[in-house]
């Protein structure tokens, strides 16, 4: 297949993602998108030049000239969409988290597998030019053998409704921003997550600053792999500035330290300031760090490149980027969430054989 026909659900800050990131793939074209929102939908349409539009994703998935389904919508909701999707045959690239349950994870798994359409879990870290190079840097022996990885995504907090309310979203920032650091740990020594301790703020009146969201606005983890290395994940919405992932990988011979958002080679100083500088940046005025391509340095671009090349070559995605690995990244996120309401440390066991 030379070209790969996609259809878009979610029409708002994750779906400008994904269209703009397969804008740039030659072998790729979003032929449809599907939104409840019908303004945000037609802005969306007309941006991206996308010729159709539904208020169904149903309809919109009976279309025979669909290959592949983008799943851009709020958490809840990425378990009945994908599967919806995979029973009609097509291939699916699933925004992260995976599930909001460790039920409907499993489920999604099994029901790629009954089909045996793809089902490619969308963490772009895993593709970020800068963390690829390290991870040669790695492979290569650079700092000699992983020991501790300490990550953090951090941000003033989300654009969303969905992702501010429990019920939709399953959490807070260790569903929403941890769970990146959390699958690169686990991802970048291959190995899985055996045990996990943490700690978040309550939600709500017990959050540092965002007491309208009902999931925590801090939170923290300590992980064991079971290889044996340790690392320290953090996801939390009180950083103001501008989004902030910072990671920090600690060897026998040497130490990486990756600044994904703020690693610009500008510095700009602007008295009036200007349009944009960098994701949830609240200002432009002063000193900033613009962005040079954002969506390609945190790993847009090359993420749905290699699903692209999955789908067209029937290639599985790599390690990290399976729904088995949503899945048990779902699992660790989750044990956060058991270990901080019960103060103890959580022990995992295998999803699948
Ligand atoms: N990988 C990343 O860096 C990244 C960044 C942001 C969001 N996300 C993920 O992407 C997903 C969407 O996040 P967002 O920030 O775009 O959320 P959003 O709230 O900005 O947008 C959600 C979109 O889904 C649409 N929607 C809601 N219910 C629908 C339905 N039943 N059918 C069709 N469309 C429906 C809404 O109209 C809206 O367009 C979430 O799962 C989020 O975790 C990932």
């Amino acid at each position: 297949m030379d070209t790969v026909r996609i259809a878009i659900v979610g029409s708002e800050f994750a779906a400008g993602l994904h269209a703009r990131a397969l804008e740039r793939n030659p072998h790729a074209k979003v032929v449809a998108a599907c939104s409840i929102d019908e303004e945000s939908l037609l802005r969306f349409v007309k941006a991206h030049s996308i010729a159709d539009s539904y208020d169904d994703y149903t309809r919109m998935f009976a279309r025979e000239d669909v290959d592949v389904v983008c799943v851009c919508a709020p958490n809840f909701l990425h378990r009945e969409i994908s599967i919806a999707a995979l029973e009609a045959g097509k291939h699916v690239i699933c925004e992260k988290p995976l599930a909001t349950t460790l039920e409907d994870a499993v489920a999604m798994v099994e029901a790629a597998r009954k089909t045996e359409r793809l089902l490619m879990y969308a963490e772009d870290w895993l593709n970020a030019p800068a963390v690829l190079r390290v991870r040669e840097i790695i492979d290569e022996g650079g700092i000699g053998e992983v020991l501790y990885i300490k990550a953090k995504e951090c941000h003033n907090g989300s654009h969303s409704i969905y992702a501010q309310t429990k019920e939709y979203c399953g959490g807070g920032a260790m569903i929403h921003l941890g769970i990146h650091p959390m699958a690169f740990a686990r991802w970048l020594v291959a190995s899985e997550i055996v045990e996990v301790s943490g700690m978040t703020t309550g939600g709500g009146e017990e959050n540092f600053l965002h007491k309208g969201y009902g999931g925590e606005d801090w939170s923290a983890a300590l992980i064991r792999l079971e290889n044996g290395v340790r690392a320290f994940i953090e996801g939390n919405y009180i950083t103001h500035g501008g989004m902030d992932d910072v990671i920090e990988i600690y060897g026998t011979d040497g130490l990486i330290k990756i600044d994904l958002t703020f690693g610009s080679p500008l510095s700009v100083y602007s008295r009036h300031g200007f349009k944009y500088a960098v994701e949830k940046a609240e200002t432009t005025r002063g000193w900033t760090r613009p962005a040079v391509d954002e969506e390609a340095n945190l790993g847009y671009v090359s993420e749905m490149a290699h699903f692209i090349d999955c789908v067209r070559n029937g290639r599985q995605p790599v390690f990290g980027t399976r729904a088995e690995d949503g899945a048990a990244v779902l699992q660790a996120v989750l044990a956060v969430y058991e270990s901080a309401k019960s103060g103890r440390t959580v022990e995992l066991k295998a999803l699948f054989s």
